[in-house]
């Protein structure tokens, strides 16, 4: 064979998550007893309706063809239909949404849609990994602005150097944010609208926690931003909104442009989705919202056990108002800005062997996650009770070594 992996494949950042679940796999094979609290897959199960409404559509045996390029015309008036009872946003359902196999599908196929080898693109650090992937695979320049404590975790996006911001053609944000747990109003997203209009790029908001949140908060959209779509798309999904994470569905909503080029994409890659799944989502979609804060809820009492365990473990960590994380420091966070060898990974390893209990190491983040862990809180409350006496007990001991 000339060939089993192309160049670009060769250039993509590597993806640490693959590297640390052969990791905590091999911890458990050994039979220690794993906690998994590194990944963000809900464990509770989605509503008895949706499940249904899934079984009844498969039962027809006229749904089991190709789904449709664009979606069922249904999906996507839902999708319309949630963001207008949500947000108060319309849509149009023909040109201004499209439904996606899961939103991390449109996130990187957006970038085959919308940017040429050399563009530059904006991304923020800590953050989710596929965007900066999108971007290396087409031959894109990634730029990463960090999130830093001391601003919420909210970029200053006046602090992005200003040739980067002048070659830049799209730029990244995600609030209810992922790992840190920052949210953001419509204050920042009015800024940002006013940002990508005066560089001229395309602002990708991505918003898959948007209903998961805590203490009768409620994420807004960036669409709320009045005249947002003209330069702005944004992302959802209903893997966490719904516990769907595996049945793969998602949507990208706003520019009508750029959308009819992510879509041009698809119809060339993919050949939509099962009906059954569309007609399942268009269920859940148009569920009252008494489930979510139920689920809300449930969540809401994991992440009093985290917070409890963390501050009864003398860890710093930041209370969210939304999504499924707590951004902690490491023990020793100070060391790691000046003894290299001190590091999240290391710590998180240590964590792993000694006790059990895995959680994302920072760095696998990005740069400015360093010092720090991400929990999970997508297991039992009980198994989540377990992993914080397990920590108490190793930081009480000092059984860690931080160089
Ligand atoms: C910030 C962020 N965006 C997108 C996704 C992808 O979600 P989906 O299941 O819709 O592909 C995730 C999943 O964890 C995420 O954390």
């Amino acid at each position: 064979m000339k060939r089993t992996r192309a160049q670009r494949l060769l250039e993509l950042p590597s993806y640490p998550f693959a590297r640390w679940s052969r990791q905590v796999e091999d911890v458990a094979r050994r039979g220690v007893d794993v906690i998994r609290l590194d990944i963000g897959s809900p464990d509770l199960a989605p509503p008895e309706e949706v499940i249904q409404a899934l079984a009844k559509s498969a039962g027809d045996p006229s749904h089991h063809g190709y789904g449709g390029y664009r979606g069922l015309p249904a999906l996507r008036e839902a999708m319309a239909d949630y963001y207008r009872t949500r947000f108060g946003v319309g849509l149009d359902a023909e040109r201004e949404v499209v439904p996606l196999i899961g939103s991390k599908e449109g996130i990187v196929n957006l970038a085959l849609a919308c940017l040429d080898p050399g563009d530059v693109v904006l991304v923020p650090d800590p953050g989710y990994a596929p965007y900066a992937i999108g971007a290396a695979l087409v031959g894109a320049e990634v730029h990463r602005f960090p999130l830093v404590p001391e601003h919420g975790y909210l970029p200053e996006l006046n602090a992005i150097p200003r040739q980067a911001a002048e070659r830049a053609a799209l730029l990244w944000l995600n609030y209810p944010n992922n790992p840190t747990g920052a949210t953001a109003e419509l204050e920042f997203f009015s800024q940002a609208v006013e940002y990508a209009r005066r560089y001229n790029l395309l602002l990708c908001h991505d918003a898959p926690y948007c209903d998961v949140t805590y203490n009768g908060y409620v994420a807004p959209s960036l669409l709320q931003v009045a005249g947002s779509a003209e330069v702005a798309i944004e992302f959802n999904s209903l893997s966490k909104t719904y516990n769907m994470a595996g049945w793969r569905i998602g949507m990208a909503v706003g520019n009508a442009d750029v959308l009819a080029s992510l879509a041009q994409v698809k119809s060339n890659m993919d050949s939509g989705m099962f009906q059954a799944v569309q007609d399942a989502a268009v269920e859940a979609l148009h569920m009252d919202r008494d489930w979510i804060a139920a689920r809300n809820q449930a969540y809401q009492e994991r992440l009093e056990v985290v917070l409890q365990g963390l501050q009864a473990a003398g860890i710093k960590a930041r209370r969210p108002r939304a999504g499924l994380y707590v951004w902690a420091q490491i023990p020793g966070h100070v060391a790691t800005l000046n003894h290299p060898e001190w590091n999240s990974e290391r710590f998180a390893l240590q964590l792993l062997e000694q006790t059990g209990v895995a959680v994302a190491p920072g760095s696998f983040f990005g740069l400015a996650g360093e010092g720090y862990m991400r929990f999970s809180i997508t297991a039992p409350a009980c198994e989540i009770q377990e992993a914080m006496e397990r920590i108490v007990s190793f930081t009480e001991l000092g059984r860690f070594s931080s160089g």
